[in-house]
């Protein structure tokens, strides 16, 4: 984040002072909630179903684990963990209508049972100490206003042995396709936000806030930086996404 004034950041490729930054992502979402995952399907091509199940390969799942699932919207990385064979969980996200969406949409499904949907902040985890083994955020970490406060929380929350997952859209290598990927991005994306979810700005937003975030060396220093241990990271579909793993030591 070379080159910002004191106390900015960015909001996609603008410059917002960071007070501001959280009410304009908490728009973006209040925004898209409703058909966030419908968008989510179109936008992918049903692709990030294969990128949340590759988190939780990764992960392997155990019963004894309690996961706190950080920007956890409308619960997919939960559901999955307590499918394959997870414990308890706990989904907390700072927006309210996105978990109000996700307890619906998973209501009659037997394994969220023993599932706790909680609004809050990555920066503030309302968590306490040591008290989970794994913590995982999903297209979370660009959005919140201090990477390196929210990578510390949960540091912080993990218990020793505890385990860290994080899964974000990241430097697509392909150079050969890169033209068509960010055409599809800068174009398309945001005509497909504004049909669907009568929102192009949103949609531009969340494009644009791909291209800001760390890439995946940097964002290892700052895990390390944040007290996280063995930080390693796979790239996903040519490095449309990455996946982070670290552990609390
Ligand atoms: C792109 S969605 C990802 C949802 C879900 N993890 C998934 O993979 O489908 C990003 C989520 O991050 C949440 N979020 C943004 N800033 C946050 C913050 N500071 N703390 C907690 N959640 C946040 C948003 O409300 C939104 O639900």
């Amino acid at each position: 984040m070379a080159n910002l004034k004191q106390g900015f950041t960015h909001f996609g490729f603008k410059e917002v002072s960071k007070s501001q930054k959280g009410q304009l992502v908490r728009n973006v979402f209040d925004s898209v909630a409703n058909r966030y995952d419908l968008m989510n399907d179109l936008m992918s091509l049903g692709v990030h179903r294969l990128w949340k199940d590759a988190l939780i390969d990764w992960l392997n799942p155990q019963k004894e684990q309690t996961l706190l699932d950080v920007a956890g919207g409308t619960g997919d990385i939960t559901n999955r963990f307590k499918k394959r064979g997870g414990g308890r969980a706990i989904v907390c996200d700072i927006n309210q209508q996105m978990l109000v969406n996700g307890q619906k949409k998973f209501s009659d499904s037997i394994p969220m049972k023993d599932t706790i949907w909680i609004c809050g902040d990555a920066e503030k985890l309302p968590i306490d100490d040591k008290s989970v083994d794994v913590y995982t955020i999903a297209f979370g970490l660009r959005n919140v206003t201090n990477i390196q406060v929210a990578l510390e929380e949960a540091q912080r929350v993990l218990r020793p042995g505890g385990r860290f997952l994080c899964l974000e859209f990241s430097d697509f290598s392909l150079q050969v396709l890169k033209p068509l990927y960010e055409a599809y991005s800068f174009k398309v994306i945001p005509q497909i936000g504004n049909v669907i979810a009568n929102d192009k700005d949103s949609y531009k937003y969340l494009v644009e806030s791909i291209r800001k975030f760390p890439n995946p060396t940097q964002l290892i220093s700052r895990m390390r930086e944040a007290g996280l241990e063995q930080c390693k990271f796979r790239n996903l579909s040519g490095g449309i996404v990455a996946i982070h793993s670290a552990w609390r030591i």
